[in-house]
């Protein structure tokens, strides 16, 4: 059971490249995502309609793609607009079609009701656009249900223990930091940690000057259905009253996540970390990038290990603890959105 009526990464611009006819299951449909040849982005159903042929195996022509089965071609709104040996095309003959936006480094679609589609749902993240923020888009594949990885993004309290030596850098910082505040939205959460006085974690340390500098950290982490988060880091020199707003001379980050459900046990997930403190050659972002899979692996190995857990046991009740709040509140604003949506009439 998916939310459907929202926007959802479907894939990196990057990879639309050279006439793709790239295939993606998400939300557990086939769907075909190519760029035609005008430039512009289309995603169908990945189904050819006269006899089930994967339209992904066609060959792209212009906006359209043919079927390499029978010869039948589609335009990039799904209508049939030619049949080999045929002159009468049935009006029935089409394929659904997805609206598809491309914002920045991704493109994004809507898997519900066309006729509902508005590109001012899709959530504005100006740091995708903004020149100053440098980042490189990726992607990863998880064996797992997207809602753990939306879990285990809603406690930092990880860090501390999943990511000691890469991307937390202490313990400590599960022990003598907490949430500042814990705000629920309406759709979501965003919580805001400080860790002061702290020594700079291994994938800061590895893009600044002076590794043995004590920080004051921040991290302000938004969460908004259906997965999409987002959290703001800045490093700080310690002691000079970054709380209060002092915060010259720090290091920032961006950082942009986004679960995407292939089926109910996997996902897509796309990310960008982007600073805004490097020059031309990219080379504090690849350093990121490196430093981000690295500590992405380490959430994978626990995360796809639990789902497993979690599917051997079907009547495994978790159970909550403080650090939970933002998470219990997330599942249930989706939950209750889901149940809308499924509700007719509603
Ligand atoms: S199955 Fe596609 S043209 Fe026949
Ligand atoms: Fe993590």
């Amino acid at each position: 059971m998916f939310l459907k009526n929202c926007w959802y990464v479907a894939a990196l611009k990057q990879e639309l490249i050279d006439g793709r006819l790239l295939s993606r299951r998400l939300l557990g449909e086939h769907v075909l995502l190519f760029r035609g040849d005008s430039g512009q982005v289309f995603a169908l159903n990945d189904r050819c309609p006269h006899r089930g042929a994967l339209l992904s195996r066609g060959r792209l022509e212009g906006d359209a793609v043919r079927c390499m089965y029978h010869g039948i071609k589609f335009d990039g709104s799904g209508k049939c607009v030619q049949i080999p040996g045929q002159e009468l095309i049935p009006p029935k003959l089409r394929v659904p079609h997805y609206p598809v936006i491309e914002r920045g480094p991704f493109i994004w679609v809507w898997m519900g009701e066309a006729a509902k589609a508005d590109p001012a749902h899709l959530v504005d993240l100006p740091y995708l656009h903004e020149p100053q923020w440098r980042g490189i888009p990726a992607y990863l594949h998880y064996d797992a249900n997207y809602l753990l990885i939306v879990d285990n993004l809603s406690d930092f309290a990880h860090l501390a223990f999943v990511h000691t030596r890469t991307l937390g850098g202490s313990e400590e910082y599960a022990y003598v930091s907490k949430p500042t505040a814990i705000e629920r939205l309406e759709r979501g959460f965003r919580v805001e940690r400080w860790h002061l006085n702290s020594d700079a974690p291994p994938f800061h340390q590895k893009v600044i000057q002076d590794k043995a500098a004590k920080v004051d950290r921040r991290n302000i982490a938004t969460m908004l259905v259906p997965g999409i988060f987002t959290m703001e880091t800045l490093f700080a020199p310690a002691g000079q009253g970054a709380q209060a707003g002092n915060v010259a001379g720090a290091r920032e980050y961006r950082n942009c996540q986004f679960m995407t459900p292939e089926t109910e046990r996997t996902t897509h997930f796309f990310w960008s970390y982007l600073n805004n403190f490097e020059g031309e050659d990219n080379t504090i972002s690849h350093s990121l990038l490196n430093s981000l899979i690295e500590g992405f692996m380490e959430d994978k190995a626990i995360i796809e290990r639990q789902q497993v857990t979690l599917e051997e046991d079907p009547g495994f009740q978790p159970l909550a603890i403080l650090a939970d709040a933002p998470l219990v509140h997330f599942r249930r604003t989706l939950g209750k959105l889901i149940d809308a949506e499924q509700t007719p009439g509603a």
